[in-house]
């Protein structure tokens, strides 16, 4: 955890070192100063990490933050290297996160076995597989809707983003209860996985509650006709064994916390996106198709996961200084997508990005069009998110939806942008919407 007189301490050795007191709330001095790991755990840096983001790129690309105990990098290609590189930068980091609340998953393992278990559940969130479930996603969309249509105003993170992924992931699943249960489960694991005592314990008793909930799927498993998720896991075979029942519970649960939160942030950072300039708004409104640029440019400029974490399995040399093994490396992705050797104008919300892969991600990051890059707001390489395509679609039907039913948008007065939340989310927290025909 991070100890508030450190910090305190360490922004006092700023002021003696450069004899200037730092005018709280004012990045643009930080400009002329040394970058201090306090600077990454201040509230200024969650209101508005782009300052600290520029002066780590440009000043020092390979940062040591001595209060987190590890290493960041910042810049594209740098975060590049540490998603793709699976034999120097390994996933265990999730052992010490998701696996703390829901077991051992595929998540954390770099091995062999991690390439057989993702093949069990991967193909089905993709392609035409994936379209079988476009027709539940706008069931569970229309329901939602249906509570709030004859509204002019709603709250659009609480009365839809926040509950569309849980109730789509859960149906998938199999399972089939209250929705509004399922939503707080999620949280808990989610908060869960911080590195508090306190919320880790909340996170354990929504795992159990999560895991006795399906106890009764995972018995009825084995007749093949179900084809549910739980139901595929249960049944699936590696090298002629079946996973134990903690592994099936402990999968499952992964795809539980995995697809019911950062979709919901990333339908709001979206929403955000696009009606806080009223330009693009009207696009939008003009052209519906344009939701889905919207969402590919919200993942670059405003991703819901900003960072992931990696071990250093061998001695690695960047920059002149070397990383040992053991040592943990964050891949700051937010900030990678803010290089401007890579984006031109990188801080402009822009939908019609020419540097951009528009559209579907792709593991590699690499798009066709040379001049164009790929975002990492979905991880890349291995472990590129198992949800890339479900979580486009839940944002941009559920969004062409809602305009729809409801008429023209415009975020009431006082809304605010993302902000970090816990270690990686970026998010607005709440937004309010008023709607007119
Ligand atoms: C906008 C929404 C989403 C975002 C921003 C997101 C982000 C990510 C990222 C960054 C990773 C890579 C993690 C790493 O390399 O350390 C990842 C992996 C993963 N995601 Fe997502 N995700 C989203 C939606 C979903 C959904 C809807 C599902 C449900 C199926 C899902 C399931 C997973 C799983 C199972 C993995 C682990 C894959 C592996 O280790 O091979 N995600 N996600």
């Amino acid at each position: 955890m991070i100890n508030d007189e450190y910090i305190k301490f360490q922004n006092l050795l700023r002021v003696n070192l450069y004899g200037q007191t730092k005018v709280k709330g004012l990045f643009y001095d930080l400009k002329e100063e040394r970058l201090l790991s306090s600077d990454l755990y201040s509230r200024d840096y969650r209101v508005s990490p782009e300052h600290v983001w520029e002066k780590m790129r440009e000043d020092h690309p390979l940062f040591y933050d001595d209060i987190g105990k590890m290493w960041w990098v910042t810049r594209y290609e740098d975060v590049k290297t540490v998603f793709s590189d699976h034999e120097t930068f390994s996933s265990s980091t999730y052992d010490l996160t998701t696996g703390q609340v829901v077991g051992p998953t595929l998540i954390s393992r770099d091995d062999h076995g991690h390439v057989v278990r993702r093949s069990i559940v991967a193909p089905d969130f993709v392609g035409k597989r994936l379209q079988t479930y476009e027709h539940l996603i706008s069931k569970c969309a229309d329901n939602l809707i249906q509570r709030f249509s004859s509204k002019s105003d709603i709250s659009l993170v609480r009365e839809f983003s926040s509950q569309l992924p849980v109730d789509v992931i859960s149906a998938i699943l199999g399972m089939d209860g209250d929705g509004y249960l399922f939503r707080t489960w999620v949280t808990d694991m989610i908060m869960g996985l911080s590195g508090s005592e306190e919320l880790r314990e909340k996170g354990l008793e929504a795992n159990a509650a999560f895991c006795s909930h399906i106890a009764p799927l995972l018995e009825g498993a084995d007749g093949g006709e179900r084809n549910d998720h739980i139901a595929k896991i249960a049944r699936a075979e590696i090298d002629g064994q079946r996973l134990t029942k903690e592994e099936i519970t402990a999968f499952c649960g992964l795809l539980f916390i995995a697809g019911g939160e950062t979709t919901d942030k990333a339908i709001a950072n979206m929403w955000w996106n696009v009606l806080s300039n009223s330009d693009i708004r009207d696009a939008v409104l003009d052209d519906i198709s344009l939701w889905d640029y919207a969402f590919t440019e919200t993942m670059r400029r405003t991703p819901a996961v900003i960072s992931e974490d990696r071990f250093v399995t061998k001695p690695f040399e960047l920059y002149g200084s070397e990383i040992k093994e053991g040592e943990r490396i964050r891949a700051c992705l937010g900030a990678a997508h803010l290089d401007p050797t890579v984006f031109a104008d990188p801080l402009t919300f822009d939908l019609f990005r020419s540097d951009l892969h528009l559209g579907k991600e792709n593991r590699s990051g690499v798009s066709k069009d040379s001049m164009r890059s790929g975002h990492f707001g979905f991880g890349l390489g291995k472990h590129f998110c198992i949800g890339y395509e479900l979580a486009r679609k839940e944002a941009v039907m559920g969004s062409e939806m809602i305009i729809e039913k409801l008429g023209i948008p415009s975020l009431s007065k006082g809304q605010t942008g993302p902000t970090i939340q816990g270690n990686s989310f970026f998010a607005v927290k709440e937004l309010l919407v008023s709607f007119t025909s």
